[in-house]
């Protein structure tokens, strides 16, 4: 199940970055990141559903559901907004990402946004792969130690999802 992340989704939100190895951490957030502060746990909550919107994945288990990955947006402009995704480990190749990247394609067409653009350090293949599987169209440049991708979330649209 995909539903938005909510501001008062603390504990999921923990729950993610609890589920992240220090690997993924780093290349999530660009730093060794070891806990998440009280102030940068409050913007990642920040949500509104317009200019910050996030998206969880939930998956059935015994115990109930649990958050396995988030993927978020945050608008930079009229038609633009930053984007970035991280899975639990655990759950990793398990098309988590591929379903939230393009569940969130489908939200940022429906918010006006012509334009996705994503920041990975250049060793991030995984994510460079999920990024241009999910959104094949948009150029990819690289500088100052950073791959930045363009995606074009209307032009790669989903309809059968
Ligand atoms: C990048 C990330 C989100 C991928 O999530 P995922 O749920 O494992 O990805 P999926 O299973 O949906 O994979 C979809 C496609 O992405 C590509 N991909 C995913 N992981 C890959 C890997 N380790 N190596 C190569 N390609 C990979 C493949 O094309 C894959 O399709 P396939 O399995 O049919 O070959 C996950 O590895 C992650 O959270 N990494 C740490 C955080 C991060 O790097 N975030 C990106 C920076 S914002």
């Amino acid at each position: 199940m995909i539903r938005e992340l909510r501001p008062d989704d603390g504990s999921i939100l923990g729950e993610v970055f609890a589920g992240l190895s220090e690997r993924s951490r780093y290349l999530r957030f660009h730093s060794p990141l070891h806990r998440l502060s009280d102030r940068f746990r409050a913007a990642l909550l920040d949500v509104d559903g317009h200019d910050r919107l996030a998206l969880v994945a939930l998956v059935c288990t015994p115990d109930g559901p649990r958050p396995v990955g988030i993927v978020r947006l945050a608008r930079t402009g009229p038609d633009d907004a930053d984007i970035a995704i991280a899975v639990v480990d655990a759950m990793h190749r398990q098309g988590i990402g591929r379903q939230l990247l393009t569940a969130l394609g489908d939200r940022a067409v429906e918010l006006g946004l012509t334009r996705l653009t994503a920041e990975i350090l250049p060793e991030n293949t995984a994510a460079a792969a999920l990024f241009r599987s999910v959104f094949p169209h948009g150029p990819t440049r690289r500088g100052g130690g950073i791959l930045t991708l363009t995606c074009h979330p209307a032009e790669d649209a989903h309809p059968s999802s």
